[in-house]
């Protein structure tokens, strides 16, 4: 059977486009031709509308073929896209002028495109971890979507315990919540090192909560925990004070009070003079004129047996240290929200 009429102009039409196609040598060209064959009043997409003109038996033929060279114009351009990219890209580094160990703009003396820099939480944390490293602690990162079990159970917290009110979270459809606070990771260690060891891990954590000048939804936090044969209250509070002094870069009034957490036995809390008011009371320190800081205290039993060890072979030390306040009292920033609030007025400042 002879071939349809139209059949010789579809050849055509495959041949000349797919040739204009490969010619194309930049990506500008290639933009053009795409228009020039696939576009509203492209020479393609006349061929395809031409299907009203064609006899009622060929129609069916008609569109077949029109879509198939539809479909080839468009794998082509896609493919010779992807090809004139990866060329571009090769070009840039073949490129002997271009040195890619140059520092920014900015460094070069050009203010006119200014670089950024660490937000000032980053920096405190950095801060806080290269401390603990120099004391041997091994600077660990841990998931922020957590099992009930690492946040709640492990750490002597049941279901039925009047703490977790105090620690309303976020949960996940599938059972899993978003931690909120690092004392989590003190189960995944537990879990992972041969004691002794000592260990500081860092991040965000999460509660569902009322905002205000102290309080965020969203906060950063870095939890210790040393594991030896033998600890003491003495040794974790040089510790604290080591660290304290070491970021704060002064000599820093402390307090140490007993608190209530179902993970360590004894608990404290360590309160630390508002640098902000000097202990005369703002709106940050909730008027009292310190801050709650870094609640600590021995590792309970419990949370060691969770861990797989014998509490009667090992013991503990851990701390939560709240860091979102820390960085509030070493640069002065009233209220907790701006830390996270993505002003780049605010964080230009740091
Ligand atoms: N995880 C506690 C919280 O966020 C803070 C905390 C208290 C951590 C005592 C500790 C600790 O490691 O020993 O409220």
């Amino acid at each position: 059977m002879d071939s349809a009429p139209w059949s010789a102009d579809i050849e055509a039409a495959r041949q000349q486009w797919l040739a204009a196609v490969a010619s194309c040598a930049q990506l500008p060209a290639l933009r053009s031709v795409q228009v020039e064959c696939l576009g509203k009043n492209g020479a393609v997409t006349a061929l395809v509308r031409r299907i009203a003109e064609v006899p009622p038996a060929d129609k069916r033929a008609y569109g077949q073929a029109t879509a198939a060279l539809k479909a080839a114009c468009e794998t082509a351009i896609a493919t010779r896209q992807t090809e004139l990219e990866a060329a571009e890209v090769q070009a840039e580094l073949d490129d002997a002028t271009f040195d890619c160990t140059l520092p920014p703009a900015a460094v070069l003396g050009n203010r006119a495109r200014p670089t950024g820099h660490a937000h000032p939480l980053c920096t405190v944390q950095q801060e806080v971890e290269a401390v603990f490293s120099s004391m041997g602690f091994a600077v660990l990162d841990y998931p922020e979507v957590e099992s009930e079990f690492n946040n709640f159970e492990a750490l002597n917290i049941p279901g039925w315990h009047p703490a977790r009110e105090m620690q309303d979270t976020f949960w996940l459809d599938n059972g899993l919540l978003l931690r909120t606070h690092t004392s989590s990771g003190q189960v995944r260690a537990l879990h992972t090192f041969q004691p002794p060891f000592r260990a500081v891990f860092a991040g965000k954590v999460f509660r569902y909560e009322a905002t205000d000048a102290s309080h965020e939804h969203t906060f950063h936090q870095l939890e210790g925990l040393l594991v030896d044969r033998v600890v003491s209250v003495g040794h974790l509070l040089d510790s604290m004070r080591t660290l304290l002094s070491a970021i704060l870069r002064r000599q820093v009034e402390v307090r140490l009070r007993p608190g209530y957490f179902p993970f360590v036995e004894p608990g404290f809390e360590l309160d630390i003079a508002c640098q902000l008011c000097g202990g005369a009371g703002c709106s940050a320190c909730k008027q009292s004129g310190w801050l709650e800081l870094l609640p600590c205290g021995l590792v309970h039993p419990q949370v060691l047996r969770a861990g797989g060890l014998d509490p009667a072979q090992w013991q503990g030390w851990a701390f939560g240290l709240g860091l979102s306040r820390l960085a509030m009292m070493r640069y002065g920033i009233g209220d907790v929200r701006l830390l996270l609030g993505g002003d780049v007025r605010f964080l230009s400042q740091f």
